[in-house]
């Protein structure tokens, strides 16, 4: 289940994603916004990342106009490795490499079919558990 989730910044491109989630029967719960009113961003980058981190939902994916401010806010829950992707190189890399359980976007910054193979390498891609990836991951939380 994933739990996905926006500010009035990212709520078109969460739309696009609902869609596909939809098409493809990929099944998620939408933690809002729920309008294009100009809203708080760390409303809903904290819910994505609560809702995550209680092990309820397996990944989370947070959109606002650059995927930054949301980052930086679903970082500071405990067990919470999200990632900035605008590439589909490192939303791969970080699944493999760093386990990342959220991923974040810009609206601004990538577009609807570049987001979309974005959502799908991060979803689609296993952490590697290789050992030193392991050992580092055990060390942020330290
Ligand atoms: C909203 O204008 C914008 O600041 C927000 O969507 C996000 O980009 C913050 O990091």
């Amino acid at each position: 289940m994933i739990a996905i989730g926006s500010d009035h910044g990212g709520f078109s491109l969460k739309k696009i994603i609902i869609e596909y989630f939809e098409e493809n029967h990929i099944p998620f719960k939408d933690f809002g916004t729920y309008t294009t009113e100009s809203c708080d961003y760390p409303v809903y980058a904290r819910a994505v990342a609560n809702a995550v981190a209680s092990g309820e939902y397996e990944k989370g994916i947070i959109i606002c106009g650059t995927g930054i401010g949301v980052s930086i806010v679903a970082n500071k829950v405990k067990g919470i490795r999200a990632a900035v992707c605008s590439d589909t190189f490192t939303a791969r890399a970080t699944r493999e490499h760093n386990d990342a359980n959220i991923l974040t976007m810009g609206e601004r910054v990538v577009g609807p079919g570049l987001a979309i193979d974005i959502v799908k390498t991060f979803l689609e891609t296993d952490f590697s558990n290789g050992e030193r990836h392991i050992r580092r991951i055990k060390q942020i939380e330290e």
